[in-house]
């Protein structure tokens, strides 16, 4: 599907999706095309309700779409299909995915959520353990491995949530807003790490955020606007910072 010589990991191309609304029904995205190449981040911007969630959800093919196809490292599949048994194992290696709201299951302990996460049938094994505990540490909350998710703060949260998408190695990682939950210095922290790790790591990365500098942070940066991605933006206070970026 892809055309020229890029190494794309991810690829949509023609995603369409409407909503039902009352009678008649609300088109989100129209048309859109996305593009990430291997090891590399791109960050989406758009207002809220204008469908950022729902193309991540399409992307990893947890919505079925009314038009348009995905590839997940040149694997080509219908969106509007729902995933064969197949696909929703390549899932599991091919992506993570960070939530705002951290979603850590409260009754487990930091390790025991990141090794739910761990792909591996037999459950936790040494190999799986090393890699979470290798996580925590990158992510600075080692000495928190026994603690469970209430008695953490919200930096800490995303920090184990971040080590819990990346257990099974990743291709891409979907980050739908991971800071909208945190005070501005504890989220430029945990981005940092997002963003260091995921290069150290080579994992794609695909970031929703309302905050422009993280999003400047990302190898490239579009908006999502009206159902489409563009790499420009009409609003007045990103005009003056995309005039900037040209020079
Ligand atoms: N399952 C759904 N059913 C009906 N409407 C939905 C559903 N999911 C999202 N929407 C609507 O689609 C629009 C885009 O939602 P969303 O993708 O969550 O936006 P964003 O993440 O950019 O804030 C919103 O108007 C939302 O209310
Ligand atoms: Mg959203």
């Amino acid at each position: 599907m892809s055309e020229g010589n890029e190494n794309l990991v991810l690829e949509a191309k023609g995603l369409s999706k409407s909503f039902r609304l009352g009678d008649g029904s609300i088109r989100v995205l129209a048309d859109a095309d996305i593009r990430l190449e291997e090891a590399s981040s791109l960050s989406i911007q758009g207002s809220s309700g204008c469908g950022k969630t729902t193309l991540l959800n399409l992307l990893a093919r947890l919505e079925k779409a009314d038009e348009g196809k995905v590839s997940w490292d040149g694997y080509e599949m219908e969106a509007s299909s729902s995933p064969s048994s197949r696909e929703s194992v390549m899932r599991a290696d091919f992506l993570g995915v960070v939530y705002q709201a951290y979603y850590l299951i409260p009754e487990l302990n930091v390790l025991e959520n990141i090794l739910m996460a761990a792909r591996l049938s037999a459950g936790a094994n040494r190999e799986s353990m090393d890699r979470a505990r290798s996580l925590l540490s990158r992510m600075g909350v080692s000495d928190k491995e026994r603690q469970i998710p209430t008695k953490l703060s919200g930096g800490e949260r995303q920090r184990v949530a971040i080590a819990r998408a990346l257990i099974n190695n990743p291709r891409v990682l979907l980050a739908d807003e991971p800071t909208g939950n945190l005070d501005e210095r504890t989220g430029g922290q945990v981005m940092d790490l997002l963003l260091a790790t995921c290069n150290e790591e080579k994992t794609g990365l695909i970031l929703v955020t309302h905050n422009p500098s993280f999003a400047e942070a990302a190898d490239s940066r579009v908006f999502l606007k009206e159902g489409k991605l563009s790499s420009r933006w009409e609003p007045e206070a990103e005009e003056t910072k995309a005039n900037d970026e040209d020079n």
